[in-house]
């Protein structure tokens, strides 16, 4: 039989879980704080450990910590209330399996129990690495978020920023991509190594060849001496190749080599090196329909997204929006010397409620503009200039004959009329990134005139 350990000092919760475990059949202990709790773990050696982050006196990562050094293979589920990133990302990387959040769910707390003791009898079974972690990094205010669904992606920075598996990031413009790829590389094992990032657009073909690998002396006219490419300077450290959708068929076939071989070769170079770096790549195109078109190489693919990371859209999780608004207030005031903190509800509410394109940046770019306009310490509506839909909607009779590709499409189209089909000036006030917006003018089939 199992044997659970349930430390919180809150007493009803402490019961609960001692009950709900008990009903399980699992063997139960509890204790009130971690003093009691290490000596619990010591004489009864438990499977599992569910246990209150908050506590008066030992916190639940000191336990975890101490509880490790006595056993490493010793798995812990955290509890977590007020929970932010820094605790999650922090108690994956101490080595936690999970944690759930108060109030429990009782269908997943079954459900994590169950995945932990699974993964207790394999990790007796297979050697402990147990890495140096002194984050100096700040993590703190770095991703703000509190739904769920980041919590799940604080989670796995700290599962990824330990070791150094691929990884395919996803999401929209501008939900904070590059922001994540920044966390995995500053918190763990990587931290002080060299952060390589790419571009994949930006660049030509044959130039992007020799950024990434490098080339030797007189490889082609004009290489009058050696030079590192991207891979190489990476090290052991974490090279970023955003835009990824970007790149063309024979720098696929060249990455999917080096993926599976870990060596690459400079541009007229003979002898392969050995690639170190942990690969991240991001986009904001739909990857598995690309290779359902034929434009993106299956077996890269796959090889990409060894780990994938979903950010949703802010729209998806609205509840952070205030959190995001006060968090960039504070950024913006401090910039510009500014005192803008008041917000009306009414405001507020515009700003949860609006369809933010851009995502995080465009409503960070919303705000600094209306900051810009305040003359007083309040965010006055008529400065927060949210782009409007209501001119599309003005030419549609009947609103719901028109889906959101129509109007997304449309809204494109009068914006690239606006600027005369200055592409780069209207990714800007779109607040999508060049390629994105690229992308868009072709799966929308727009066109001039
Ligand atoms: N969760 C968040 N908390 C705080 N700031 C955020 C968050 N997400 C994004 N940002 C900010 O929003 C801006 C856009 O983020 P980022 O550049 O990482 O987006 P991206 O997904 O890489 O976008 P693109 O696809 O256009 O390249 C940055 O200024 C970033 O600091
Ligand atoms: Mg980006």
């Amino acid at each position: 039989m199992n044997k659970i350990l349930v430390i919180d000092d809150d007493q009803s919760i402490r019961e609960t879980l001692y009950n709900f475990l008990k009903r399980e059949k699992y063997e139960t202990a509890s204790a009130e704080n971690g003093e009691k709790g290490l000596e619990l773990i010591k004489t009864i050696n438990p499977d599992l450990v569910i246990s209150d982050i908050r506590m008066p006196g030992m916190s639940g990562l000191e336990i975890l910590e101490k509880a490790k050094e006595y056993n490493p293979n010793i798995n812990f589920i955290m509890i977590t209330a007020h929970d932010d990133m820094q605790t999650t990302v922090e108690a994956m990387q101490k080595g936690a399996f999970d944690y759930i959040e108060k109030p429990l769910e009782i269908d997943r707390l079954r459900l994590t129990i169950r995945k932990a003791l699974e993964n207790k009898k394999l990790s007796d079974t297979l050697e402990a690495l147990v890495e140096e972690s002194s984050v100096q990094y700040e993590l703190k205010n770095v991703l703000i978020g509190k739904a769920s669904v980041m919590k799940g992606i604080y989670k796995k920075i700290g599962q990824i920023s330990n070791n150094r598996v691929t990884t395919l990031i996803q999401g929209e413009s501008g939900t904070g991509k590059e922001l994540v790829v920044k966390a995995i590389h500053y918190s763990g094992i990587t931290k002080n190594e060299p952060f390589v990032a790419v571009n994949c657009t930006a660049l030509t073909e044959s130039l992007l060849e020799s950024e990434l690998f490098g080339h030797v002396k007189g490889a082609f006219t004009g290489s009058i001496r050696d030079k590192k490419g991207k891979f190489e300077l990476a090290g052991e450290g974490t090279l970023f190749l955003d835009e990824i959708s970007e790149i063309s068929p024979n720098l696929q076939i060249k990455l999917l080599r080096i993926l599976q071989e870990k060596e690459f070769e400079k541009v007229g170079g003979e002898k392969p090196l050995p690639m170190n770096a942990r690969i991240i790549t991001a986009t904001n195109r739909n990857l598995q329909k690309l290779v359902d078109e034929g434009k993106f190489r299956e077996d890269l693919y796959f090889r990409l997204k060894v780990v994938t990371i979903e950010i949703p859209p802010i729209r998806e999780r609205t509840d952070d929006i205030p959190l995001l608004v006060n968090h960039f207030l504070k950024k913006i005031n401090n910039e510009l010397h500014k005192n803008v903190f008041k917000v009306s509800d009414d405001v507020m509410k515009m700003l949860v409620d609006h369809y933010w394109v851009g995502n995080v940046r465009e409503l960070e770019n919303t705000l600094m503009q209306a900051v810009v306009l305040s003359k007083s310490d309040v965010l006055e509506k008529e400065n927060v200039l949210l782009r409007k839909s209501d001119k599309i909607h003005g030419e549609f009779d009947d609103i719901t004959k028109y889906s959101l590709a129509d109007v997304e499409k449309n809204h494109i189209k009068l914006m690239l009329e606006a600027v005369k089909w200055n592409k780069p000036l209207a990714a800007k006030h779109l607040g999508i990134s060049l390629p994105t917006l690229y992308s868009k003018i072709e799966n929308f089939k727009i066109a001039s005139g």
